[in-house]
Formats: structure tokens, C-alpha cells, sequence
């Protein structure tokens, strides 16, 4: 007994030690730790629910599967069934990460130009609004993918929380009163989305329950058949007729031949750690790659995390990776992706050497691009992150695009369809709802998968994982989740620090410095613009979930204080 008492003692003590560490330069709160899992999400209620799974013995995939069907209820601008995805996954056995994609597809009838009028002039909103706009849902397919590889329960007990909540349903809180008040004009177009999120022809509002019990039969029959409960019968011939009543394109056979796939994790080094995050089709961990290698040799000692001149160089490596994000990146099943050259220590060295300390690059003479497309940008993705006892790690982002995606809710099914046809570049050199523009690598044909910047990232120290972190953002993911390591290992904040910081991001096109506003001084922009860039501030953005997995399996996490969601282990 006295032997384990003083050997816990150590254990914490060592513990700290290692947090300190990794906190060096900053005046360290020691947060709340636990030994036997931690999840970090965008609600308090799947936050919840997810830890009844780990405390009934399942793992970080079970737990995850139970997450990512908890947020599909009570997190409907972004939780989904409707959409799809990407997640890291660190195998403690095995001891290695594997990254699958259930990235939403192109329908089997979907065409190069099918957004664009006779006139050859992007239709508005046609991306955006409605069935035309949903890609073939990939978030089923991918939660069962990963419960199939690496799960521990009975599958239908990892819905049932979902279902339950779903049923009976929630009050809703101060966020999602506040989203429904926001969205209520967009969530009205339809009647089938109507039926589900107004009451009285008013959209639901604070102390209001919200019931879904078409989404709680559906997945009930998600629950009890898997695959076959979402992608044919029943739920296929609803979204079928969805699409015929809606003008979508998404058939039987595009349902039936959705599959989700596992690809090799993007890995490259930054100082001494392993950094691991998602491959094309996403953008993420290329562009973070990129962002991050760039900057590694500069010397930070004289910096401070909103030192004007370590947000110059920021921008600048921000603006020549994105430069290739919109040339070069597309689904590589279509495309080829060169991503071992973007990530070439030589051409690094070559773009980094177009850095100037003083004064801005021009985006236009890195490459050429349209103004910004004024629609009212939407970040409604979301990331969790899982890590067990047994050392197993999840990282996930999914989405349904904008803010409750299409905002078209599939008739007697229940869940909100995705928009996101257009994260392809539906007119070469049109911007996205992102202000992103693409190329022909990203361009649209049947089957493919639109080009993302979700960035579900696991960074290993050695040979055990230290971080998982993610977020939402649309184009802002990537330079939030490099912001966050660069806090986390360069500037030495704790978790709650890095969730907390002001944000920065430069994306190339438009050519502009976004600063959170209210996070940085007069002279701080005052100096930014002295270097030539042209700064906006705008409101803050992004929802980043991080967890610190230490030695001896010391776990702690953060949700962003952006939003209101929840960390919490045992
Ligand atoms: N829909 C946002 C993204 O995939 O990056």
C-alpha cells in the first residue's frame, strides 16, 4: 500500500513536470488532470455522453462513434449524419496513426459546370442552398469504418445515447437559441426544416425543448441495421425523394456506392515532434505542414505570441502555402497532389527566402485572384478529441459546410443536409464562402471529393502522442491549429491559454491580415500596416478542442471559450 501511495506521488510529480516543461515560459496553471480518458467537444451534452462510454469500458473509437452521433442531435449547425469528415487515429497497440476520410462525394450526375448559367456565370447561392448543393454523405460510412477497425461495443449501445436525446429531446442553452435566433431567416426557406427547429412559426428559443423524433427513427435504424439503415432502404428512399422534391442530383446508386477510405496520414517534423494531420482531400495538413516548416528555422526568442513581427512572418508563410493550396491540391483520386514536394526541404527553403522582414509580399505577384465574394461567411464544422486509458487517441473534424449546411432538412429523416458542393471550385478563380479560390485540380466531377481544410492533427513526442487538437474555420482551420502549436511549444502557454489566444490568418486571396478584434493594440496594427498589410478586424472565430496526453498518461484538454463547449475526464 505504502509502495503505491509514494509511487502515485511520483507519478503526479513527474507529471507535472513534463506539463511544465511544455509550459516553460508561461505563468502555468496546472489544469484539472485524469488518468483514464479525456474528451474534448463543441457540446456539454456529447462531452457527457461520450465519457459514459469510456467509464462503461469502451475505447476512444467507441466514444467517438457515440460523439459524433450525440452532435448530429444537439448540435445540429455542424454535428451531423448528413455530412462527412475526416479522423486521425492512434492505434496504442499498434503504435501507429492512420487517418480515414469521409469526405462527402460529388453525385454520379454531378458536372463541371452545373452551378454556372448559360452565360457561363456562377448561379447564386445554387452552391449553397438546398438539395443541389449536398454532396453524398459520407459521416455513417465513416463512424462504421472506424467502430468496424478498431471498436469495442455492441454498436447499436453506441447510437443509443443519440437516439434517446434525440427522442426525448434537450432545452436548448443560451449558444443554440442564439444560432437558431441568428439562422432563423435560412432555416425558414424550407418547410421540411421548419417542421423540425419552429414552434408556432417561430423559430425555437431559449427554455424550449427540442425534439427530433424523425432523426431519433432514423437513427434507430442506423442503430439496428448499420450501413444498410442509412445508405438503402428506408433512409435512402427519403433522401431520394428529398432530392426529387428538391432538385438534388444524390440517387440510389450514389448512396449505395459511398465509401469512406483510409489514407497515410501527412507527417512531417516540427523541432522535435512528430506532427501528424490529414492528406488531400483535405488541405489541412499540407497547407500546416507547409505554414509550420516554413517558420521552424526562424528564431522565436525574441518573440511573443503577438510580437508584430512573428505575426508578419506568420502571414507571409500563411500567404505563399495557401498560394499552393488553390493551385495544387484536389482529391487525389483525380488529381495528383505533390505533396511530398510542397513539403521538400528545398522548396520550403525557396519560399521561405521570399520572406521579407520588413515589408508584405504582394498576393497578386505570388499568384493572381478575384476579390473577395461578399456572402456572409459560415465556419460551422466541428472537432472533437478522444484519448483513452489504454492510450488510444481520436481526432475528428466533420461538417455539413456552412451553419446547419444546406439548411435543408431531408423530409421524415430528420438531419440537415450538407452544402458541400461548394467547397469545390465551381468556377476557376470564383471564391468559396471561404474567400478561397481554386483551380483545376479542385474542380468538379462525379464521385470525387471536394477539397477541405479540416485539419484533425495528433502530435507525437517519440514515440507517445502529447497533443490532438482541431477546429473549425473553414480556410481559418489551418492557421488556427498552427497557431496552437506554435503557442503550445514555441511560446510555452498551457491549454487554456492556447484555446483563449487572439487569432491572426492570412490565407493569400484576399489579400488580408483578419485579426480577431479586440485581441491586438493600436501599435501592434499600427506596426502590421507599417509592413504593407492590409488589416480587417472581424469577430472571433473558430472553436479549437485540445488535449495533452503526458507521460504517465496525465491527460488534460480545453474547449475554446469562443463557443460553449465542454472538456471533461476521469
Ligand atoms: N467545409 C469546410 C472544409 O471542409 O474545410
Amino acid at each position: 500500500m505504502k509502495r503505491f501511495v509514494l509511487s502515485r506521488r511520483w507519478r503526479i510529480l513527474l507529471s507535472i513536470v513534463a506539463v511544465l516543461q511544455f509550459a516553460a515560459c508561461d505563468s502555468v496553471t496546472v489544469e484539472k488532470y485524469h488518468y483514464n480518458g479525456i474528451i474534448a467537444t463543441a457540446s456539454p451534452i456529447a462531452t457527457d455522453i461520450g465519457l459514459n462510454i469510456l467509464r462503461d469500458g469502451g475505447n476512444a473509437v467507441d466514444a467517438a462513434v457515440a460523439v459524433g452521433c450525440a452532435l448530429a442531435v444537439c448540435y445540429p449547425e455542424a454535428g451531423n449524419i448528413g455530412g462527412g469528415g475526416f479522423a486521425l487515429i492512434y492505434d496504442a497497440d499498434l503504435g501507429n496513426i492512420t487517418a480515414l476520410d469521409f469526405r462527402e462525394t460529388a453525385p454520379a450526375s454531378a458536372s463541371r459546370k452545373m452551378y454556372l448559367d448559360s452565360r457561363g456565370e456562377v448561379i447564386a447561392s445554387s452552391s449553397l442552398l438546398g438539395a443541389g448543393a449536398a454532396g453524398v454523405p459520407g459521416t455513417v460510412a465513416g463512424l462504421f469504418e472506424m467502430w468496424k477497425k478498431y471498436g469495442s461495443m455492441d454498436w447499436y449501445r453506441l447510437l443509443e445515447p443519440a437516439i434517446k436525446l434525440a427522442d426525448t429531446g434537450f432545452i436548448l442553452d443560451a449558444y443554440l437559441t442564439n444560432k437558431f435566433a441568428e439562422y432563423a431567416k435560412d432555416l425558414s426557406i424550407f418547410p421540411e426544416t421548419k417542421k423540425v427547429f419552429f414552434k408556432n412559426g417561430a423559430v425555437l428559443g431559449q427554455g424550449d425543448r427540442l425534439v427530433q423524433t424523425d432523426l431519433a427513427m432514423t437513427l434507430e435504424r442506423i442503430g439496428l441495421d448499420g450501413l444498410d439503415g442509412f445508405y438503402s432502404g428506408t433512409t435512402a428512399d427519403m433522401i431520394v425523394q428529398s432530392m426529387q422534391n428538391n432538385g438534388g442530383l444524390i440517387s440510389y446508386e450514389d448512396l449505395a456506392g459511398y465509401r469512406p477510405l483510409w489514407r497515410e496520414p501527412v507527417h512531417f517534423t516540427f523541432d522535435s515532434l512528430d506532427v501528424y494531420s490529414m492528406p488531400p482531400p483535405s488541405s489541412g495538413g499540407v497547407i500546416l505542414g507547409e505554414i509550420l516548416k516554413i517558420l521552424e528555422p526562424f528564431n522565436f526568442i525574441k518573440y511573443t505570441p503577438s510580437h508584430p513581427e512573428y505575426m508578419h512572418i506568420f502571414a507571409e508563410a500563411c500567404r505563399l502555402a495557401y498560394a499552393d493550396r488553390a493551385v495544387h491540391l484536389g482529391d487525389p483520386d483525380f488529381t495528383v497532389n505533390p505533396v511530398l514536394e510542397l513539403l521538400d526541404p528545398q522548396y520550403l527553403e525557396s519560399r521561405r527566402a521570399l520572406i521579407n522582414l520588413q515589408s508584405t509580399a504582394n498576393s497578386s505577384e505570388i499568384g493572381s485572384g478575384l476579390p473577395e465574394k461578399s456572402v456572409v461567411e459560415s465556419e460551422s464544422t466541428t472537432h472533437f478529441c478522444i484519448a483513452d486509458k489504454s492510450g488510444n487517441v481520436v481526432s475528428l473534424t466533420y461538417t455539413i459546410n456552412a451553419s446547419f449546411g444546406s439548411k435543408l432538412v431531408v423530409d421524415s429523416a430528420g438531419f440537415l443536409l450538407n452544402n458541400e458542393m461548394d467547397d469545390f471550385s465551381i468556377k476557376p478563380g470564383v471564391p468559396n464562402m471561404y474567400g478561397l479560390i481554386g483551380g483545376k485540380a479542385n474542380e468538379i466531377e462525379p464521385g470525387k471529393r471536394m477539397l477541405s481544410s479540416m485539419s484533425p492533427t495528433i502530435v507525437m513526442n517519440g514515440d507517445r502522442p502529447l497533443l490532438a487538437l482541431g477546429a473549425p474555420g473553414g480556410s481559418k482551420i489551418i492557421t488556427t491549429v498552427a497557431q496552437a502549436i506554435i503557442n503550445f511549444t514555441r511560446f510555452g502557454m498551457n491549454l487554456q491559454k492556447v484555446v483563449e489566444h487572439p487569432r491572426f490568418h492570412h490565407q493569400w486571396l484576399p489579400d488580408t491580415l483578419y485579426l480577431e478584434v479586440g485581441g491586438f493594440d493600436i501599435n501592434i496594427k499600427q506596426d502590421l500596416i507599417s509592413r504593407g498589410h492590409l488589416i480587417k478586424e472581424r469577430e472571433p472565430y473558430s472553436d479549437l478542442q485540445i488535449i495533452y496526453i503526458g507521460s504517465n498518461r496525465l491527460m488534460m484538454g480545453a474547449s475554446d471559450p469562443r463557443k460553449d463547449g465542454k472538456t471533461a475526464g476521469y
